[in-house]
């Protein structure tokens, strides 16, 4: 397909893809000249990914039209949707093969049955379970990114995948939103500069990488019915330029639709997002394909660009939208065949693009011992040490072996694993070694290490080790009802929660709840049940009501703890159903037979003998995880408490927090050291052991803020978190951008993070004091190891426009280089900025402007340790 494209810069430039208006029967739109990009240019992208592919891909846009030419109608549309759960079907007739998919972003997701969500029981079918996104984003390395694609690819290739469901880019506006543990942080230029490699090495390997979720994917509460409606010009600056680079500069092959609405219509087929914007501005040629049953419709999805429907909930998959739908409407002359065409020749584009047709195609390579030391890299690149003050005479980390006869590990995060977790992102892993694990590895007998799980003084929830029952993303769960009476005639909504504990999110209005789990004890005997309850409380078990607590008018406001005993049996499964009708809360504990955790007295008295305690805390996939946002933003299970305990029992009290999100860190002044870990992948526990102890020096930077209370974030704060829609009211100011206007101390800030080593930042120039037009300026400067050991530090650039039109950030993030260290060595680093980094989305002119005048550049190790500073003019 060629596509003609008008410049003219007097008139606004009118971009026309000739090919597009002569399928689809639809007109351009107005775009901006340096934004505008040719086909041709778009599919050099993709072919700069593939080199080794040459002679195939000089000749894929006559294979698809030879191919498209000999196919049928039904064929072509056969291709638009899935004949499986992750399958398009094979066009037998023609030569066109089976075309496979697979999630996801941190690993090749285990088999699944055809035509249900079962696994399909294979026993080969592990994979490389590589740290999540935020991790790579936290090592705000290029070559970090480029390696987690690469194993991707080589993975999701020996699966025989064809797509593979990742990466994900959208932001972290939220830090509540349950996916953020999927992306790459919160700000669009990290995000945008991370994702280009990692594409290019994915499909390096003959797959599609599949960029998700297109577009303003930042919550799930009522994730396929929330109205998303930035303003424009934040929809530019901040939530599309990751896409964008996928595409313009990462030559990505599929793009996923996301699940939430966008001015009232899902964004697999807003016109504006795919038709004016995507495959319009960026002349992206892949394929957007849907999320897993999304809310579309037959001719909106057809017309404006949607190429491939998946997931959709129907019993025959001739009743997708774009199967016998859009077949009928072609053939009723509602939409010309032309749409079908274009959607046909997409696919077989990206089909060929990546060796389907090619006996050559690359074989990939899995679970390979590179894949493991890749994970194990990728790790420790982004632990960041928020943390690390001097106690006696050194900082308390790295860990010295030689000082040390016992460490106290203590910690819910301690011996837990993540990988089958999360949702669509868990990975059969081949193995995953748990952070204690690593420890052991690590220390071996020379130092003793005692581990113990803490009870905190307040009543706990009944531990997950007994909870039996699942969410869909297979951790621990009990399901939950609200209902609208105490009758339970009106059921208003189910979903699902961690524990066995309820806080209303409004107090002050009664609920009317129902939670119910299967719970198999551990141990026989008697099993002491505590309850805490404001308001009436009933328990059955199997069905028989063990506790039931009225309240009358008169002690509603009062707390009741009631006691019951009971015998129960090992491993035989128990129905628990609680109900609860009150305005604020209630926790259902036990004290069951073999306790699992100490006791306050006993693990203080721990941690004062200890040489150092380790406390792994943070969330699971309990709590980071698909379909459901977190309820606050605090650390659970009275975590708070008993960390605040440790530190003052031993200040040699080293807190390492594993999470996908921000969580509040109200001990952070009290706390010595503090490690961010991120959920690291199967070689994470060896990972945080080489941080820990100082094999590796930690160099990872924070890819998000960490604010002090939830309060204080933007969606919060401006009440624009809810299930009907999302104004994105904080404009650009997303994340760090907010907290800097506003004039909030966040506790850690955006792009903090500390090494063992120190560094100097020195002789700051730009390549000119003033430049016009398109020209660019380049920024210098000396970075120099300044201590003892081998390190990492990660320049940040951010810019200040002096004087603008427009309300912009006080500083905005543009660039970036990691550069790696021996004491006392030094390297120059340069970092080029273009027209586009000094410009914001005019709204009067529907393009990128850079305004002229003084532009002040700022060069840091983080969004609050500015060390250079240098001015230049811009003239337009
Ligand atoms: C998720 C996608 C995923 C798809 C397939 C959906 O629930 O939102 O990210 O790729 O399922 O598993």
């Amino acid at each position: 397909m060629k596509a003609i494209f008008i410049k003219d810069r007097l008139k606004n430039t009118m971009l026309v893809s000739a090919a597009l208006t002569l399928t689809l029967g639809l007109s351009g739109c107005i775009h901006d000249n340096e934004t505008v990009i040719t086909n041709k240019e778009a599919s050099t992208a993709a072919k700069q990914n593939l080199a080794h592919a040459e002679d195939r891909l000089a000749t894929v846009e006559q294979d698809v039209e030879a191919l498209l030419e000999k196919m049928t109608l039904p064929e072509k549309v056969s291709l638009a949707h899935a004949s499986g759960k992750f399958h398009i079907n094979a066009v037998e007739r023609v030569g066109i093969p089976e075309m496979w998919l697979s999630d996801g972003p941190h690993g090749v997701r285990h088999q699944i049955e055809r035509h249900t969500w079962a696994s399909a029981g294979w026993t080969d079918d592990h994979s490389t379970y590589l740290p999540h996104l935020t991790s790579v984003a936290a090592s705000w390395d290029v070559e970090i990114a480029r390696l987690h694609g690469q194993v991707l690819g080589a993975e999701a290739r020996n699966r025989k995948k064809d797509f593979i469901l990742g990466p994900g880019v959208n932001l972290a506006r939220l830090p509540l939103y349950g996916r953020n543990f999927e992306y790459m942080g919160e700000d669009p230029i990290l995000a945008a500069k991370l994702v280009v490699p990692q594409i290019k090495a994915i499909q390096a390997n003959d797959v599609a990488a599949t960029v998700k979720h297109y577009a303003l994917n930042t919550q799930e509460l009522n994730r396929t019915g929330v109205n998303a409606k930035p303003d424009e010009r934040t929809l530019r600056e901040v939530y599309l330029p990751a896409f964008e680079a996928a595409v313009k500069e990462g030559g990505v092959l599929g793009m996923m639709g996301s699940y939430n609405q966008y001015y009232g219509t899902n964004a697999n087929q807003s016109k504006h997002l795919v038709m004016d914007i995507l495959k319009g501005e960026w002349g992206y040629q892949g394929v957007l394909l849907t999320d897993w049953h999304v809310d579309i419709n037959t001719y909106d999805a057809a017309v404006n660009g949607l190429d491939l429907e998946m997931g959709t909930d129907v019993a025959d998959y001739q009743d997708y939208f774009l199967a016998k739908p859009f077949l009928e409407m072609i053939q009723a002359g509602k939409i010309p065949e032309s749409v079908a065409d274009e959607k046909a020749r997409r696919i077989l584009r990206a089909q060929h693009t990546i060796g389907m047709y090619d006996e050559n195609r690359l074989p990939g390579a899995r679970n390979i011992k590179a894949h493991q030391a890749a994970a194990r890299k990728i790790a420790t690149e982004g632990v960041v040490l928020l943390k690390n003050d001097i106690v006696g005479t050194k900082t308390i980390l790295p860990l010295d072996k030689k000082q040390l006869k016992n460490i106290l590990v203590l910690g819910p995060n301690a011996d837990k694993k993540h990988g089958k977790g999360g949702g669509s992102s868990e990975v059969k892993s081949l193995y995953e070694v748990t952070p204690l694990v690593g420890l052991i590895a690590h220390f071996g007998d020379q130092v003793k290490i005692t581990v113990m799980r803490a009870r905190s003084s307040e009543l706990a929830a009944i531990a997950s080790d007994y909870v039996e029952s699942r969410h869909w993303t297979g951790t621990p769960a009990w399901n939950i009802s609200y209902f609208a009476e105490s009758k339970r005639n009106k059921l208003i909504e189910q979903s699902w929660i961690v524990d066995s504990k309820f806080s209303a999110k409004d107090i002050g209005k009664n609920q009317h709840i129902t939670m119910v789990a299967k719970i198999k004890p551990l141990m026989s005997g008697l099993h002491q049940l505590n309850v805490e309850t404001l308001g009436d409380f009933k328990l059955k078990i199997n069905d028989n009501i063990v506790i039931s607590h009225q309240v009358s008018a008169n002690t509603s406001k009062e707390l009741s703890a009631l006691t019951h005993d009971i015998e129960l049996i090992a491993g035989k499964s128990y129905t628990f159903e609680i109900e609860y009708d009150g305005k604020q809360h209630f926790i259902l504990g036990w004290n069951a037979p073999g306790e699992l955790f100490a006791s306050e007295a006993e693990y203080i008295a721990a941690a004062q003998q200890a040489d150092a305690v380790i406390y792994f805390g943070g969330l699971s996939h309990g709590d980071d995880r698909e379909s459901i946002d977190r309820p606050d933003m605090k650390l659970p299970n009275s975590q708070d408490e008993i960390i605040s305990k440790l530190i003052v029992a031993n200040e040699k009290t080293v807190v390492f927090l594993v999470a996908g999100s921000a969580v509040e860190i109200p001990w952070a002044e009290q706390a010595n050291a503090i490690v961010w870990g991120w959920y690291g992948g199967m070689e994470a526990g060896h990972a945080f052991a080489d941080i820990l102890t100082g094999v590796v020096n930690p160099s990872g930077k924070m890819p998000i803020t960490l604010p002090a209370r939830l309060e204080d974030t933007a969606p919060i704060a401006l009440n624009d978190y809810n299930a009907k829609e999302s104004l994105y009211t904080e404009g650009v100011f997303i994340g760090y951008r907010w907290f800097e206007q506003q004039n909030i101390k966040p506790t850690f800030v955006f792009g903090h993070g500390l090494s063992y080593t120190s560094f100097a930042l020195t002789n700051i120039a730009l390549s000119a004091a003033s430049i016009t037009a398109d020209e660019g300026i380049t920024v210098t400067a000396m970075v120099k190891n300044t201590g003892k050991v081998a390190g990492a530090e990660v320049v940040q650039v951010y810019l200040h426009d002096v004087e603008s039109s427009v309300d912009r950030p006080a500083k905005e993030l543009k660039g970036f280089a990691k550069v790696f260290l021996a004491p006392g060595e030094s390297k120059l680093i340069s970092i080029f900025l273009n027209k586009r980094d000094l410009s914001f989305w005019d709204i009067n002119s529907n393009d990128w402007l850079a305004e002229s005048g003084d532009f002040e550049v700022l060069l840091g190790t983080s969004l609050d340790q500015i060390k250079l500073k240098a001015s230049f003019n811009y003239q337009q």
